[in-house]
């Protein structure tokens, strides 16, 4: 047994981790001088690049300004700047935005407030979920429930709300044996089909992530599957949340994953790169006909929290904005992650373990297969992205691992780099991730 030294509870309990010292750019020091490039960032959270003074003044500032203001009590500056500054760069009519600190007490809330809209226009039947297999929504209960990764439920089952589920869009395996384009995008049409089995009365909510990130490792959907299931959505009065809580915030090349798509949802989640890591910030953004249905009805919405609508978080969340807009790092993430894309595919698609190469922007997957042609995963026992993931860490390079992308089984590394990373870091990232592939199976 490993003896855990300290008084932590850590995330990790096979592994003494080394301690960070320094965190600048897109590098990380541990105490022992090593550097890490955080190819990740970290939880695919970093996305203005660590350490940014303007981001620590804007903190600062806040704090000596005014600090913690009980949202019940008073409005403050900043979260009615940063809500103002979201609603600009959001697709048309999401226009209110609440804030939390993690992306699983957004997604809770967003789908309470799903329901409670429902009660409100006189709908109380509906308050049943529907999400999609292998999704991932957090780990709370509600958000666990919500999810589609059954791995994460397992001792947990009794304590979970059972909720309805449909594939996901994963066309490499697609979970119809279909080919896109002449599938028409079966996926999406499960949900109608979910839907009308278990009574479009009952249904309050579909959720799901817009580009799904760590849980089937960045897989664009179909162009036409969002609009296909807003179609639906709207045909049945279900709401639509679109978890962008780690796609969002410039992550694929645009501010909201959405809008590459043209579909508007009915609520809508971030988190993770809201204030670029350097704060814990979430946030739900909802069309102002379901804001409004609110405050002409109960006039309240039955949620809350300590710490919601911070002050300071928000005042971090705004710096972050402002260092993406002068730097135009959402461009350049839209040009500099086909740059980042193509060098993923040339170096990597040719290696036998290695059967697909995807994403957007700065948010790619690398799927890991026993077999090409067969599609054949590495069973999970082997731990295979964990030793893959242990590998490139040992030589400086911090990767993201996916797991259970076929069934239980299957293996992926996602690479999302903060959106300050160079050429020459790109191409040296993608030659560590070949050597690595190649010494770790030879
Ligand atoms: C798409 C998505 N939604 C929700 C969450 C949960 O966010 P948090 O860990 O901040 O609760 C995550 C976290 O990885 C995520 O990727």
């Amino acid at each position: 047994m490993l003896e855990i030294p300290g008084n932590v509870f850590p995330r990790r309990l096979d592994a003494l981790l080394p301690m960070a010292k320094k965190a600048q750019g897109i590098y990380i020091e541990d105490e022992n001088g090593k550097q890490y490039m955080d190819a990740s960032g970290g939880a695919i959270v970093v996305n203005a690049g660590h350490g940014r003074k303007k981001i620590a003044k804007a903190i600062y500032d806040q704090i000596l300004s005014h600090d913690y203001i009980h949202p019940t009590m008073f409005a403050t500056k900043s979260v009615e700047m940063l809500a103002a500054s979201l609603a600009k760069k959001a697709p048309r009519e999401i226009n209110r935005f609440y804030f939390f600190s993690g992306g699983s007490e957004a997604n809770e809330a967003a789908i309470k407030l799903a329901r409670q809209i429902h009660i409100e226009n006189g709908n109380e039947t509906k308050y049943r979920l529907i999400g999609r297999w292998k999704s991932y929504h957090g780990l709370t209960l509600g958000s666990l429930a919500a999810m589609g990764r059954t791995s994460f439920k397992k001792y947990f089952t009794p304590l979970l709300k059972e909720n309805l589920h449909i594939p996901a869009p994963y066309c490499y395996r697609c979970s119809f044996g279909l080919t896109y384009p002449s599938c028409k995008v079966r996926c999406a049409m499960a949900l109608d089909e979910m839907i009308e089995n278990a009574g479009p009365q009952t249904i309050s909510t579909f959720i799901a992530e817009t580009i799904p990130g760590a849980s089937i490792a960045a897989c664009f959907p179909p162009d036409e599957y969002l609009q296909t299931i807003v179609r639906i959505c709207d045909h049945h009065n279900v709401l639509l949340i679109l978890d962008e809580v780690m796609c969002g915030m410039g992550r694929t090349g645009e501010w909201f994953a959405c809008n590459h798509f043209d579909v508007v949802p009915d609520i809508l989640t971030l988190g993770k790169g809201l204030a670029g890591g350097v704060m814990a910030l979430s946030a739900f953004g909802v069309k102002e006909t379901h804001f409004n249905t609110i405050k002409d009805n109960s006039g309240a919405f039955m949620h809350g929290g300590t710490f919601s609508h911070h002050p300071v978080a928000a005042a971090a969340g705004l710096a972050l904005i402002e260092i993406l807009e002068q730097e135009k790092l959402v461009f350049r993430v839209k040009i500099k992650g086909e740059k980042l894309g193509d060098l993923l595919k040339k170096h990597l698609l040719p290696l036998a373990q290695v059967g697909d190469v995807r994403g957007k922007g700065f948010m790619w997957g690398i799927e890991i297969v026993k077999d090409k042609k067969t599609k054949q995963p590495f069973k999970r026992s082997l731990k295979i992205v964990e030793g893959l993931w242990d590998a490139l860490f040992e030589k400086g390079y911090i990767t993201y691992k996916s797991s259970g992308l076929a069934g239980v089984d299957g293996d992926a590394l996602v690479i999302s780099p903060p959106y300050i990373i160079g050429d020459d870091e790109m191409e040296m990232l993608v030659k560590a991730i070949k050597s690595t592939f190649i010494e770790f199976f030879n």
